[in-house]
């Protein structure tokens, strides 16, 4: 389904009944809606799982490409106004997570759970950036292909690219199912992101912490940074997975999720 916020068309997908506890599943970069499709079959009917696309991916539209974190959280609230809901429990993966807290610290009233899946408070470092600028400069002069076929091995662990070939290749199809123009919008706004470390100690919601075993790029120490600052938060690690433990270990991060939202 589609829906105009913010000027742009942002596609996103329900599931459950509508009374139920509403959780919006928050993509990472730079892939779709769809790899929360694990989640959303394994839910309970009694949540309202909402996934989208957030601008310049998937099946939303790019617009002028100039995005900020700052965009993504709007159109969220955009589309949790549209869809009638209050306040919601928000479970984002890496990019997805910074989206989320983000969200938190802007709007505490409209999240009531928190799931940070594979990610981090911290900003990038000038290192960081420097090579956010390279890989835009690379996907404007040689497209998507090529950066989504070096990207795929460095999000999955060595167990996947393995034995689930399929799933690497699922990864690399929602890579390249993205413009370079979305792509190079998403990088400049995590380079230009804010750090949300200082109000972590703020949050006073149930907060999930999940990080795969083998994630390098957001790895088990940024999540358990995470754990130690958010009072009260709950902390997995995901076996045999990397930085889409969703994905590559589901049955196991399923089992983790539903059983975190049943206490809500
Ligand atoms: C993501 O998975 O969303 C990105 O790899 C996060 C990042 O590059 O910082």
């Amino acid at each position: 389904m589609k829906v105009r916020i913010n000027g742009i068309a942002i596609n996103y997908a329900e599931r459950g009944l509508p009374q139920g506890t509403p959780l919006v599943m928050i993509h990472g970069f730079p892939f779709n809606h769809s790899m929360w499709d694990a989640q959303m079959m394994a839910l309970p009917q009694d949540v309202r799982a909402v996934t989208f696309d957030l601008r310049g991916h998937g099946e939303s539209d790019v617009g002028d490409g100039q995005y900020s974190i700052e965009f993504f959280v709007d159109d969220m609230i955009g589309l949790l106004d549209h869809l009638g809901i209050r306040a919601a429990a928000l479970c984002g993966l890496s990019m997805g997570g910074y989206i989320a807290l983000r969200a938190v610290e802007r709007h505490p009233d409209r999240v009531r759970a928190l799931v940070l899946c594979d990610t981090r408070s911290e900003p990038d470092t000038n290192e960081g950036r420097v090579k956010r600028a390279a890989t835009v400069l690379a996907v404007k002069q040689n497209g998507v292909k090529p950066f989504a076929r070096q990207f795929v091995p460095t999000v999955l662990a060595q167990t996947t690219l393995e034995r689930h070939p399929d799933v690497a290749e699922r990864v690399r199809l929602m890579i390249e199912g993205n413009s370079p123009l979305g792509i190079c919008g998403a990088l400049l706004a995590m380079a230009a992101r804010t750090d949300t470390t200082p109000s972590l100690s703020a949050i006073k919601i149930p907060t999930l912490i999940i990080v795969g075993e083998h994630d390098q790029l957001t790895p088990p120490a940024s999540a358990r940074a995470l754990h130690e600052r958010i009072p009260g938060s709950a902390f997995v690690t995901v076996p045999e997975a990397a930085h889409l433990s969703n994905l590559e270990n589901p049955s196991f991060f399923n089992e983790h999720l539903v059983k975190f939202l049943r206490t809500l």
